[in-house]
């Protein structure tokens, strides 16, 4: 894997779409290079907080040479983020990860499924997906998003790529309950899985996904640290042992984030 290198990039735009979620476009070279469900490290301005906060690529707009990252604040690092304003620079190191393998979809029923703030990295595959298929919104392409309530943020965005439904825990939009309630209830379609979201939510994907003979390819999005492979701050149990270190292990943010389901042990 190539070295990456920390990259200036210059805000563009960012605003709130949801209580405690914010929508930012970053300028950057590294926007040519962007796989869907690949991430950067965004380096916050304040030393005391000095690890880069891994977020995942939202959307690429080559054109502009940027990249959009949707964010929830949820400590010091994104606390910062949220105040950045237009013509900032900021330091990012990316792109990180392997991103979803989109080719396994090729001529499949493909979902994809996202929880709460693994929504972001879904929308760029849910792109490419439906541009693969060279059909503006192909029928063979869904999605299933679920969020705590209506607020269904970047959930119509979705609906320009894909065949869309809503899960919410609280029933105020869409089918009440989870992702996996919504796939039964409105009997979606499916070959493979690509999914991001909380770890409860992406074992029942694994579980449905046996259960209905598909194939899914999970995101991780656990806690990081150096986010390059170096302090092992990230290691999720594997069914196969690792070449390197001989156990049952995979850095997430080198050897993911994203996985064949079949290849974890959750
Ligand atoms: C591959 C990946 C992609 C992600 N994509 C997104 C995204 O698109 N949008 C989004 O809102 N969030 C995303 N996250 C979660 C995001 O990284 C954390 O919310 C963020 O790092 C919190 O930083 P903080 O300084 O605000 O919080 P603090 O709690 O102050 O962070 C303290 C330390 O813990 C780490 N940390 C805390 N929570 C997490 C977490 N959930 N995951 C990883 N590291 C964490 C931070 O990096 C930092 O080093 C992603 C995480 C991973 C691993
Ligand atoms: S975050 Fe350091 S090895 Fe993965």
């Amino acid at each position: 894997m190539a070295h990456k290198v920390k990259k200036a990039a210059k805000v563009l735009s960012q605003r709130q779409i949801a209580e405690g979620i914010f929508d930012m476009w970053l300028e950057t070279t590294i926007a040519g290079d962007v796989k869907p469900g690949q991430f950067v490290g965004v380096y916050p301005v304040n030393k005391s907080t000095l690890l880069p906060r891994p977020i995942s690529i939202c959307e690429v707009d080559k054109e502009r040479s940027a990249i959009r990252l949707v964010y929830r604040v949820v400590g010091s690092g994104t606390a910062e983020f949220a105040l950045y304003e237009p013509g900032d620079f900021i330091m990012i190191l990316g792109p990180l990860g392997n991103g979803f393998p989109i080719e396994k979809a090729a001529g499949k029923n493909v979902v994809v499924i996202g929880g709460g703030i693994g929504v972001p990295p879904l929308l760029e595959t849910a792109k490419r997906l439906s541009m693969e298929t060279g059909d503006n919104k192909p029928d063979s392409v869904s999605g299933v998003m679920g969020y705590r309530n209506s607020d269904g943020f970047l959930f119509d965005e979705f609906k320009e790529y894909a065949q869309m439904h809503m899960a919410t825990e609280d029933g105020s939009a869409g089918v009440k309950g989870n992702v996996i309630d919504a796939m039964r209830q409105d009997q979606v379609k499916c070959d493979v899985i690509f999914a991001c979201g909380p770890m409860p939510m992406l074992r029942g994907i694994k579980a449905y996904a046996e259960e209905i003979g598909a194939k899914a390819y999970l995101s991780l999005e656990e806690r990081m640290a150096c986010g390059v492979g170096a302090c092992l701050g990230c290691i999720t149990k594997t069914k196969e042992i690792d070449h390197h270190s001989k156990v049952h292990n995979a850095r997430i943010c080198t050897d993911g984030p994203v996985f064949d389901a079949d290849d974890l042990d959750m």
